[in-house]
């Protein structure tokens, strides 16, 4: 038996959806997180301090009975010609909006309402580095002519980077990066910072692609090769602390993924924590867990960390863990992580 306590961990990066789908899938994220950085990515889109007030009293009052007693959702707005500078910062002042979300439109699910262009958002941006609030940015080019597993690196280069020049002081997070050029990128930009989820940390594409076509595993940025895999497995179990855990935590309905045209996301909130510490323990690097998972991510967004612990214990493999929810209205969602499940509990 192997046993590891940590501070309560947080989750920087998650779709909660709306309505019975967030009923079904909020106690999963409120049970295992202290914070939880919200996605924007409704439809309609999260523009305005008073939708994202909203959203977040929606979002506690789906927590549910078992949720943590500092489960604090943080709650992100999403950049596009709706949102409105002053409002930004008076969301921010009031505790209320914690980080701007930029989305290529186009690149993901429920991105539509997203830019074509970042730095076409400067004014937005320079606000944002003079009150330094954080942008979160889904670095995914959107440019047919770009190979699918080339597009993180894509955009990196023709749209981050000539924003940063022309906004020196923003502070930014990298969303779910999922190659070796998303790590470098936050490596040769000193404050910037890179979220990595449980899936891009232990699949590669042959899982999704070798042995029947694996829609559960299909999300965006796309999982990509064994050795970018690697790579972010590196880098998360380093100890570098510009990297934490953001699961990307993204529901579908079943009938959406198992499909003709399978949408992106994949729903691992349940099981997160789990496949993130079976991958420490497997490479005996356990003593690192509590920088990926609880302490990084507060330092970079300048938060406490948390005062809760957890105990995560690994054992003899149980019966396996359920691996579909179904919703209110009978929707049933596909869990990822169901293996790692079986081998831990935590209390
Ligand atoms: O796979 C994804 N699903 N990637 C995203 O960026 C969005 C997410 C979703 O909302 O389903
Ligand atoms: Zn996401």
């Amino acid at each position: 038996m192997t046993s590891i306590r940590i501070a309560a961990p947080d989750d920087w990066h998650v779709h909660l959806r709306d309505d019975d789908m967030l009923s079904a899938v909020a106690p999963f994220t409120a049970d295992a997180f202290r914070y939880a950085l919200v996605m924007p990515n409704l439809v309609p889109p999260i523009t305005t301090t008073a939708m994202a007030q909203s959203y977040r009293e929606r979002i506690i009052a789906a927590a549910g009975p078992n949720a943590r007693a500092d489960f604090t959702p943080l709650m992100g707005l999403y950049l596009n010609d709706d949102l409105v500078i002053d409002d930004l910062l008076a969301g921010v002042d009031a505790g209320v909006v914690f980080a701007v979300k930029y989305y290529p439109a186009g690149a993901t699910t429920n991105s539509e309402a997203g830019g074509s262009s970042l730095i076409g958002y400067q004014a937005v941006l320079e606000a944002m580095a003079e009150a330094a609030i954080p942008l979160l940015v889904h670095a995914e080019s959107t440019d047919p002519d770009i190979d699918i597993f080339d597009r993180e690196a894509a955009f990196l280069e023709a749209q981050l980077a000539p924003a940063c020049d022309a906004v020196p002081g923003l502070t930014v997070t990298v969303e779910h990066i999922s190659t070796r050029a998303g790590l470098e990128f936050v490596a040769a930009h000193e404050g910037f910072a890179g979220s990595i989820t449980p899936h891009h940390l232990t699949c590669d594409r042959s899982d999704i692609l070798a042995n029947g076509l694996r829609p559960d595993l299909y999300c965006k940025p796309v999982i990509n090769s064994r050795e970018e895999r690697d790579a972010l497995a590196a880098a998360a179990m380093s100890g570098d602390p510009s990297f934490f855990i953001g699961t990307d935590s993204a529901p579908h309905p079943l009938s959406h993924k198992e499909t003709g045209r399978a949408k992106a996301g994949i729903f691992n909130a349940p099981y997160a924590l789990e496949v993130v510490a079976e991958l420490f323990h497997q490479h005996d690097s356990l003593d690192r867990l509590e920088g990926f998972l609880s302490l990084n991510g507060p330092r970079h967004y300048g938060l406490p960390v948390a005062e809760s612990t957890i105990t995560l214990t690994r054992e003899e493999p149980t019966d396996p863990p359920p691996e579909i929810v179904t919703t209110g209205d009978g929707v049933d969602v596909r869990i990822f992580g169901a293996d790692a499940a079986a081998l831990w509990t935590i209390s």
